[in-house]
C-alpha cells in the first residue's frame, strides 16, 4: 500500500497543574490516497488531539506528520476540519459560510466559479433550498450539513472528521454519515474519521483503527472493513462478516474501559481544549486560518 498520510511515531504531552500528561505516545498509522480510516475509542482517550496534530492546530510533542510526501509543520491547504459542533459564524447565511472559505482558497477563479462550488456543495449536503437561511433558523443537523459543506468546498486533499455526529438524534446522524461518505467518495478524499461508535466506523471506513486508551495512547487493534464502495447500508448491515467484527470493536471499547483517573482529572479542558478555548467564531476562524494559508 504507498502510503499518502504518515503519522510516525506522534507523541502529545499536554502540560496539566501537576505533571506533564503524555496524552498520545509512539502513535505510527499510514493512510493510501483515498482511504477513509475510523479512529475508535472511548471518549478521553484522544482521538481529537491526533486529528487536531493532522490539522496542524496543535503542535506536536514527537514525531512527525507526513502529507503527500512533505512534512507538515502547521495549518496547510490540503487539511480541512469537520468539527464536533459546526461552528458557523451566526450572522451569516449557510451560503455564506461555505463561500468564506472558498473566497480564500479560490481566489484565481471567477466569482461565477466560486459561486458554482458553493452551490455544488450546498446541494451536495442536500441543502440547496436552504443557502440563504441564517445558522440559528437551521436545525443542529442541518448546521452540521453546512459544517461538512464548509470543510469540503475547499478542496481539502485530506478531510479531518471529529465526531460531528455526537449531538444528533439516531435518524439524523445515519443521513449524515451517508451525505459524509457520498461527499467523500465522490471527491475521492482521504479522511481520518474520529467516533466512540462501532457502527459509525464500521459503515464509513475502509479500515477501522482502535486507539488504546490513555495515558500514552496508540494505535491498538486494526481492522480491515470487507465492504467495497460505493455501499449501502444494507450492504454492510447484511454483510455475512457484519455481526463479529462489531462484537470485536465493541469488546475492544469496552476492553480499554473508562479512562484513567489521570485522565480524567485533565477531563474538563478536553473538547475546547483540543481544538482552543474560545467561542465557536474563534475556531472558525482558526479554520479559516487553514483557508487563508492555502491562498498564500
Ligand atoms: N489542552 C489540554 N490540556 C490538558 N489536557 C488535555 C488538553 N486537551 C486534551 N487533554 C487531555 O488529553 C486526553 C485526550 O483528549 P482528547 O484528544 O480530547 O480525547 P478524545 O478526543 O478521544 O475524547 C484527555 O485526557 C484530555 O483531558
Ligand atoms: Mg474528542
Amino acid at each position: 500500500m504507498q502510503s499518502y498520510v504518515e503519522l510516525f511515531n506522534l507523541g502529545k504531552t499536554y502540560p496539566t497543574r501537576e505533571r506533564p500528561l503524555d496524552a498520545v505516545r509512539g502513535f505510527d498509522l499510514r493512510i493510501a490516497r483515498g482511504e477513509i480510516v475510523a479512529l475508535i475509542g472511548p471518549s478521553g482517550c484522544g482521538k481529537s488531539t491526533v486529528l487536531a496534530m493532522v490539522a496542524g492546530l496543535t503542535e506536536t510533542s514527537d514525531g512527525s506528520i507526513g502529507v503527500g510526501n512533505r512534512e507538515i509543520s502547521g495549518p496547510g491547504p490540503d487539511r480541512s476540519v469537520v468539527f464536533q459542533t459546526p461552528s458557523l459564524l451566526p450572522w451569516m447565511s449557510a451560503y455564506d459560510n461555505v463561500m468564506l472559505g472558498v473566497e480564500q482558497v479560490f481566489h484565481n477563479s471567477t466569482a461565477e466559479q466560486r459561486r458554482q462550488i458553493v452551490r455544488d456543495h450546498l446541494a451536495q449536503v442536500g441543502l440547496t433550498h436552504v443557502g440563504h437561511t441564517m445558522p440559528s433558523e437551521l436545525s443542529e443537523g442541518m448546521q452540521q450539513r453546512v459544517g461538512i459543506a464548509r470543510a469540503c468546498a475547499v478542496a481539502p486533499r485530506v478531510l479531518l472528521v471529529d465526531e460531528p455526529f455526537d449531538m444528533l438524534d439516531f435518524q439524523t446522524r445515519m443521513d449524515l454519515q451517508d451525505v459524509l461518505l457520498r461527499i467523500l467518495e465522490r471527491a475521492k478524499m482521504t479522511a481520518l474519521v474520529a467516533t466512540h461508535d462501532a457502527d459509525e466506523a464500521l459503515y464509513v471506513a475502509d479500515r477501522v483503527v482502535m486507539m488504546t486508551s490513555g495515558p500514552e495512547a496508540h494505535v491498538g487493534d486494526v481492522v480491515a472493513t470487507p465492504f467495497s464502495r460505493p455501499r449501502t447500508r444494507a450492504d454492510v448491515l447484511g454483510h455475512p462478516a457484519y455481526p463479529e467484527l462489531r462484537g470485536r470493536l465493541i469488546d475492544s471499547l469496552d476492553a480499554q474501559g473508562p479512562p484513567s483517573a489521570e485522565l480524567d482529572e485533565s477531563r474538563a479542558r478536553t473538547d475546547e481544549g483540543v481544538w482552543g478555548a474560545g467561542p465557536a467564531e474563534d475556531r472558525h476562524f482558526k479554520t479559516e486560518g487553514v483557508a487563508s494559508h492555502l491562498a498564500s
